[in-house]
């Protein structure tokens, strides 16, 4: 089954573009109906134009956070969608945004990617504050958001080791790759049905599996 999604991105797209091209090349049975932008001049924005897709730019500043994501959310409601899909979107959504956005069960669907093995290394400098660290093995995360910031339930992980020649932009761009890979592969397991996660704080993993689905 198809699923619909919006991409939500604040620069240069490249996970976009990864998963705009798996779309393209018949790997991922979705469709992105939007990318919603909201930084005028977005590099996602002339990808998204060169794969032939609505783009819609909503910019913060100067407005509150409610007063923007009030235009996001009337913006996102003209569609029906399955997922919305973050992709370098560089804005914590409210709960309130969230709501809108609830499944039945009360998941948000609303996926992200996060550049590190979450729950090490949350915020905005995943690469390097896992560098700075000095990991062996790091990683990225797709996971469903939830109120907290890069928190919710994981629904893959990657790993990648640190080579003892990577500078800082060798280690970013190996897991960038990664990050290319991954996510199209989830939004195709989501399509084809859910990618399961655990939830948490049970003693009991085997009773406590979720599953991310349309
Ligand atoms: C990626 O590293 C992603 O994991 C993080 O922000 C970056 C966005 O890059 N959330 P791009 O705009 O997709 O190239």
């Amino acid at each position: 089954m198809s699923i619909n999604i919006a991409v939500l991105a604040s620069g240069r797209g490249s996970n976009l573009e990864a998963i705009l091209a798996a779309i393209a090349e018949g790997k991922v049975d979705a469709k992105v109906k939007l990318v919603l932008v909201n930084v005028p001049g977005a590099g996602a924005l002339d990808i998204a134009t060169k794969y032939g897709v609505a783009t819609t730019v909503i910019p913060n500043a100067g407005m509150t956070r409610k007063e923007h994501e009030e235009k996001v959310i009337a913006e996102l409601k003209k569609h029906e969608l399955d997922f919305i899909v973050l992709a370098g979107y560089m804005r914590v959504l409210s709960a309130d945004l969230l709501s809108h956005f609830k499944d039945s069960r009360g998941f948000f669907k609303v996926i992200n990617i996060h550049p590190s093995l979450l729950p090490a290394f949350p915020g905005i400098r995943g690469y390097e504050e896992a560098f700075e660290y000095g990991v062996k093995i790091a990683g990225v995360t797709v996971h469903l958001v939830d109120e907290k910031v890069d928190h919710g339930p994981i629904l893959a992980q990657a790993t990648f080791e640190r080579l003892p020649d990577d500078t800082l932009e060798s280690f970013k761009a190996r897991g960038l790759k990664i990050e290319h890979e991954i996510y199209p592969q989830v939004l195709q397991s989501i399509a084809k049905g859910g990618v399961s996660f655990f939830q948490r704080h049970t003693a009991d993993a085997t009773a406590d599996r979720e599953t991310a689905r349309r």
